[in-house]
């Protein structure tokens, strides 16, 4: 087994999938910084300011994997290799995810069904099955078992036109967040689906350049309005609640679709 230090050995072991940029990448400092914790990410680029980062802890905080989430044995493993250097996994933050293909259903290319819910939505399940043995085992300090925090979207309960695709993996995240929580309550292992606001981030750049022609014009607007009025949230915020939702998360709670800043999650904000 690991390297693990006997300093380290209560720390939070969390695999934190959409790292690289954005609000991964927010809520991977977070993890480090505020938590303690080490850390396994997923992510098929690593980015300066992501290695910046990585750097900064070394590698007996964080263990990055390349790759792609929307491939199954690719899950396996990051489960696997976490295991293999820290002994567990206490948490997921379950956060890759991306817009495209935009289209309406009627013009959807329906040969990129299986890549999109690949990264989208089966992607959770991919590593979920195999991380189960080790979040119910409850290695933290105070007993608490695991904690799965899905990265969901306002777009989860919204009809946005040209978001098909993705809206529909968004509200089957909420309903696997649903099912998992009743299967597990026993096991002790909590789930959310959170809602992470609208976020200044790559994501958002995307509908802009890409939305006008394909979205509802007053929908795409805004969007648009809240980039120029400044409204957009910075990523750290909404990441300090997936962080601690992680480590921390008020597992009466579990099963629910819940905003980044409902108040019952107040005392993990920044
Ligand atoms: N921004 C918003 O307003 C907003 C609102 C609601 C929900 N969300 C959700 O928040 C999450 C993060 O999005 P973001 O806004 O931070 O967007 P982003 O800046 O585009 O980041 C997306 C992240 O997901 C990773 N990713 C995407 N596809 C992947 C794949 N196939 N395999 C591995 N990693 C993959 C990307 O890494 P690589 O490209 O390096 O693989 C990147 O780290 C997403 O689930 C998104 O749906 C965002």
């Amino acid at each position: 087994m690991s390297a693990h230090t006997a300093q380290n050995d209560r720390s939070p072991i969390i695999i934190l999938t959409g790292a690289s940029r954005g609000l991964g990448l927010s809520t991977l400092q977070i993890l480090l910084s505020r938590y303690n914790a080490r850390v396994t990410t997923l992510s098929r680029s690593t980015p300066p300011d992501f290695q910046a980062v990585v750097e900064k802890y070394g590698d007996d905080r964080v263990l990055a994997i390349q790759g792609d989430v929307g491939d199954q044995a690719t899950n396996a493993e990051v489960v696997k290799r976490t295991v293999e250097k820290w002994g567990g996994v206490d948490g997921l933050v379950l956060n890759a995810g991306g817009l495209e293909p935009l289209g309406r259903i009627a013009d959807l290319d329906l040969s990129v069904l299986t890549t999109c819910s690949n990264t989208n939505l089966h992607s959770a399940l991919y590593i979920i099955q195999p991380a189960l043995p080790y979040l119910r085992k409850g290695r933290g300090a105070d007993g608490a078992k695991g904690r799965i925090v899905l990265t969901s979207s306002g777009a989860s309960m919204t009809g946005y036109v040209g978001w098909g695709l993705y809206c529909m993996a968004k509200s089957g995240l909420n309903a696997l967040a649903r099912v998992l929580a009743n299967e597990e309550k026993e096991a002790g292992v909590a789930v959310w689906a959170v809602r992470p606001g609208v976020i200044n981030t790559d994501m958002q750049s995307l509908l802009r350049d890409k939305g006008p022609g394909v979205m509802d014009p007053t929908q795409l607007q805004k969007f648009q309005d809240m980039y120029d009025n400044g409204q957009l949230l910075p990523p750290d915020e909404p990441g300090a609640v997936l962080a601690g939702l992680a480590v921390k998360g008020p597992i009466e709670l579990t099963g629910e679709y819940i905003e980044w800043k409902d108040d019952r999650l107040s005392h993990l904000r920044l």
